[in-house]
């Protein structure tokens, strides 16, 4: 089986001389230009044309009212969670099949993630699991969700479109809605992919894209808070931009801020990116073509596909091993590894990590098996 899923990547990672990264960046259009740009005028830093310019197409691509452009996508998920109002000792629910960065931010609020577990078919959370589970554990108290073994309100709900893969939203926001708990989508992986013909990050209060350079774009390091509220777009840029109220001289801030605002340089390269997001997402399409095609012959393990509802950015392609063959996963890693294509499993579950193994959590049985049969693979939009 071994040879067989070699021979499948080997079938879009053609060339035997080369490393392949699971992602990495492309700089086609004007990336060059509009940095060079800034170099030439000295607006490298935090004012310039290039930030504004950034959050407006943003905004437009993804069809949402407000685009605030930050430092990382940890940063943007950090303020999310902030202005949805998480206080210390409140519990958010997330998946515990994330990147760290979806926990860290509640830690970083003083909030305690609450591990919910992910469905198979979009590899995010499960709505039925997550309702039976508040159902268990949760009450509403002036429409409010307090969980009553452990005393603590659950303040927010943090979905993840896992590898670009949208999360089943609708049943998700009507959980939220029965509960009374806010959802904040984090869209990092997610930018350019639909549900039901919407943009993802549209469908909580606020969500939190991540432009580093392994993702779809990247603007260096960078990310971005969505949102339809205005008001809530005003207080995220307040709160980014140190809380420093607008003045000419003065320098009087009226909360603790943060500096979390894009460069300007970043922005610039930001701006090219855009430009060439649709182009980066149909060679994301013919990528995963190849996959689905190449796999569709090989026993044993199956090619994700996005979900019926989704349009998937197919941000990161993976491979789910059969149950029989899940003890074959690490001969996969290395065999491939030992062919300088940098594959690589799925994150260690964050209920597992020493800082989060003491938090709530539900069954997280899939999150477990996912743990042991999934396999990422190169998903560089230069391999078109
Ligand atoms: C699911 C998820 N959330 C958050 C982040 C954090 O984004 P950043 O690396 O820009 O801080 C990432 C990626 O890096 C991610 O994959």
């Amino acid at each position: 089986m071994i040879d067989r899923c070699l021979g499948a990547i080997r079938s879009v990672c053609v060339d035997e001389t080369r490393t392949y990264g699971l992602h990495e960046p492309s700089f086609e259009g004007n990336d060059w230009a509009y940095a060079k740009e800034c170099l030439d005028t000295g607006w490298v830093s935090s004012a310039g044309k290039f930030v504004d310019r950034f959050e407006r197409h943003l905004a437009e691509y993804t069809g949402s009212r407000r685009a605030i452009a930050v430092v990382n996508g940890t940063a943007a998920l950090h303020v999310c969670l902030q202005i949805a109002g998480v206080e210390s000792g409140d519990e958010v629910i997330v998946p515990s099949l994330t990147f760290v960065a979806t926990a860290n931010a509640v830690s970083y609020c003083g909030g305690i993630p609450h591990f919910a577990d992910v469905e198979e078919r979009t590899l995010g959370i499960d709505p039925g699991k997550l309702r039976d589970s508040l159902l268990e554990v949760a009450k509403v108290e002036n429409k409010r969700c307090r969980n009553r073994i452990t005393g603590r309100w659950i303040r927010a709900a943090v979905p993840m479109h896992t590898f670009g893969h949208p999360v089943d939203l609708d049943p998700l926001v009507e959980v939220c809605r029965e509960f009374g708990i806010p959802l904040v989508e984090d869209a990092a992986e997610a930018l350019g992919s639909l549900y039901k013909g919407r943009h993802v990050g549209n469908h909580g209060i606020l969500s939190a894209l991540s432009f580093n350079g392994n993702k779809i774009i990247t603007t260096g390091g960078g990310g971005a808070v969505l949102t339809n509220d205005v008001a809530l777009a005003d207080r995220t840029k307040h709160l980014t931009t140190t809380a420093k109220r607008p003045h000419r001289w003065d320098f009087f801030h009226d909360q603790i801020g943060y500096n979390y605002r894009m460069p300007n340089i970043n922005a610039a390269i930001g701006c090219a990116q855009l430009e060439q997001l649709d182009g980066f997402l149909a060679r994301k399409r013919a990528i995963a073509e190849r996959y689905r095609k190449a796999f569709d012959d090989t026993p044993g393990v199956r090619w994700f596909r996005e979900p019926d509802f989704a349009r998937s950015n197919y941000w990161l392609n993976a491979i789910l091993l059969e149950d029989s063959r899940a003890f074959l996963r690490d001969a996969l890693l290395s065999a491939t590894h030992d062919a300088r294509i940098l594959t690589r499993p799925a994150w260690i579950p964050l209920h597992k990590l020493p800082m989060y193994q003491a938090c709530p959590k539900m069954d997280l049985s899939v999150t477990l098996d996912m743990e042991r049969r999934l396999v990422n693979l190169p998903s560089s939009s230069s391999l078109s």
